[in-house]
C-alpha cells in the first residue's frame, strides 16, 4: 500500500534511493512519499464516491504544510483541533468552507478566529462549550454552525490512549446530552446545530465498532427528525487503521461497503476526518546506528533517532517496522534493543527486535511513520528536530529544514539581572 519499496539490496521511495537522502541530509531524517499520501487519499474518495463525502484530513497526523498542501490542492477538506491548526489550514490553502474544528478545550480567541474566518463548522463537546460559542458569536453579530460530538460509548478495541467514544473518556456528549441540546435549540442564539459528530478512537482495524457508532447516531438522527429537528451533516470522524505489523485493517472499499448503506439513509452530508490512514504509511523515519553494545542480557543498537523524534513506541508501546536501507543479505540472527541518544530507559524505537545483524554506520528505516512522528516530535533534551523531505517520482523537496542551535533559544530571554552572558 505504499512506495517504500527494496530494488536490488536498497530501499527506495518511489524512484529515490533513500540511503542517498540519509548521506546527503544527514540523519533523523522522515522521508514522504507524496503519491502514497495521494494514493490513500483518492483511494477513499473512491470508495465513497456514491455519496460524494467532504473528506478533511485530520491536520494533527501530520501538520507539515506541504502535506497540507497536497491533500487541499486535490479537494480535501481539513480536520483541525487548535487556534495553530487553524493558522497552518489556512496557510496551506484550505478554503474555510472546507474546515472543521474538534476539540474539548477551545479558548475565547480560537473561537473567535474560528467563527470570523468562516470555519464549515465547530465539532462541540460540551454543552459549557456551546454556550460559549453562542455567547462569542452573538458577540461578532454572527450566526456560525456547530456539529454536536456524539460519544456513543462503544469500545473500539484499541489502545486505551487512543480510545475516544467510551463515556469514561473526555470527549463528546451521551445521546441524552444531545437529545437535551437539541431540544433546547432555540436557546442558543447565533448557534445552528447543523449536524452530529463522531470519532472513537484511532488505529480502529476491525469494522464492528464504526458500525455500532454510526448505527446508533443513525437511529438518533431519524429520532430527531420524527420530532421535527432535521440535521444537515454526519460527521464520522476518522480511525481507520493500517499495517504496522500483521494487523490486516480494513481497506478503503471494505469499509466504505459496510458503513455506506447506514450512511445513505440519513441523507445527511458524510463528512470523514481520517489522519493516519492517508499519511501513516506514507513516511518513514531514517536514523543511523551510531553504537551497538551489548550487555550481559541486551543487546543494544543505538541510533540517532529518539523518542523526542517519534514518541509512539515509548507512549503506547507502539509497534514500528524496522528495516535496513541496505539489505546486505545478513540473516535475522540476533534480538536488539533500537534505542535512541536520550537519557530515558523509556527511549527506544523497538524492543528485544530480530534483526539482521547491526553494524555501527548502518542506516535503519523506521516504517510507518508518517502519522503522529513528525507532529509529536518535541525538542527534549535540546535536540534539534529532524528534516522532512516529501519525495515526488524522482525528485526531492524539503519541506521542513533541520532545527538549528539558534532556533532551540530563539524565543528564549535571560534577565538582565543575570549578568555574564
Ligand atoms: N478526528 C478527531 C476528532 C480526532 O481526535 C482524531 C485523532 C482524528 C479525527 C484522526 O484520527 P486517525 O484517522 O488518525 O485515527 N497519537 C496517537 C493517535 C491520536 C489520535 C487523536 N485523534 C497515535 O500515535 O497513535
Amino acid at each position: 500500500m505504499h512506495e517504500f519499496k527494496y530494488s536490488g539490496n536498497h530501499l527506495y521511495c518511489e524512484k529515490v534511493k533513500v540511503e542517498d537522502l540519509a548521506k546527503k541530509y544527514g540523519t533523523p531524517l522522515y522521508v514522504y512519499s507524496y503519491h502514497t499520501i495521494l494514493g490513500h487519499f483518492l483511494k477513499l474518495k473512491a470508495a465513497f464516491s456514491a455519496i460524494e463525502p467532504l473528506i478533511c484530513y485530520s491536520v494533527k497526523a501530520n501538520s507539515n504544510l506541504a502535506v497540507l498542501r497536497s491533500l487541499v490542492d486535490k479537494g480535501a477538506g481539513l480536520d483541525i483541533v487548535s487556534g495553530g491548526e487553524l493558522f497552518r489550514a489556512i496557510r496551506a490553502g484550505c478554503p474555510a468552507k472546507g474546515i472543521v474544528y474538534a476539540s474539548v478545550g477551545k479558548t475565547d480567541d480560537e473561537i473567535e478566529e474560528a467563527i470570523r474566518r468562516g470555519i464549515l463548522f465547530f465539532n462541540v463537546e460540551s454543552i459549557a462549550e456551546l454556550e460559549n460559542i453562542s455567547r462569542i458569536a452573538r458577540g461578532l453579530k454572527k450566526t456560525t454552525r456547530v456539529a454536536i460530538r456524539i460519544n456513543p460509548d462503544v469500545e473500539p478495541k484499541t489502545h486505551k490512549y487512543i480510545t475516544t467514544g467510551k463515556l469514561t473518556n473526555k470527549f463528546g456528549v451521551d445521546f441524552a446530552t444531545a437529545r437535551q441540546i437539541l431540544l433546547a435549540r432555540g436557546g442558543f442564539p447565533g448557534v445552528d446545530i447543523a449536524g452530529l459528530h463522531l470519532h472513537i478512537g484511532s488505529q480502529i482495524t476491525e469494522p464492528a465498532p464504526f458500525l455500532a457508532a454510526i448505527k446508533r447516531a443513525a437511529d438518533f438522527i431519524s429520532e430527531m427528525k420524527s420530532k421535527g429537528i432535521g440535521l444537515q451533516y454526519l460527521n464520522i470522524g476518522g480511525g481507520l487503521g493500517i499495517v504496522y505489523d500483521k494487523e490486516a485493517p480494513q481497506t478503503a472499499q471494505n469499509f466504505a461497503r459496510r458503513v455506506l448503506p447506514i450512511l445513505r439513509k440519513t441523507g445527511l452530508k458524510v463528512i470523514l476526518e481520517p489522519g493516519r490512514f492517508i499519511v501513516g504509511n506514507a513516511g518513514i523515519l531514517v536514523s543511523k546506528v551510531l553504537y551497538v553494545k551489548a550487555t550481559a542480557k541486551k543487546k543494544f543498537a543505538i541510533v540517532d533517532a529518539g523518542m523526542n523524534d517519534l514518541i509512539r513506541p515509548s507512549l503506547y508501546g507502539a509497534y514500528h517496522n524496522i528495516l535496513p536501507l541496505t539489505d546486505s543479505g545478513r540473516r535475522m540472527t540476533t534480538k536488539y534493543d533500537i534505542v535512541g541518544p536520550i537519557c530515558e530507559s523509556g527511549d527506544f524505537l523497538a524492543k528485544d527486535r530480530l534483526m539482521p545483524e547491526v553494524r555501527e554506520g548502518d542506516y535503519l528505516a523506521v516504517m510507518s511513520a508518517g502519522a503522529y512522528g513528525f507532529s509529536m516530535a518535541s525538542n527534549y533534551n535540546s535536540r534539534r528536530r529532524a528534516r522532512e523531505v516529501m519525495v515526488v517520482k524522482d525528485r526531492v523537496f524539503t519541506i521542513r529544514k533541520r532545527e538549528t542551535n539558534q532556533d532551540l533559544v530563539r524565543n528564549e530571554e535571560v534577565p538582565a539581572f543575570l549578568s555574564g552572558i
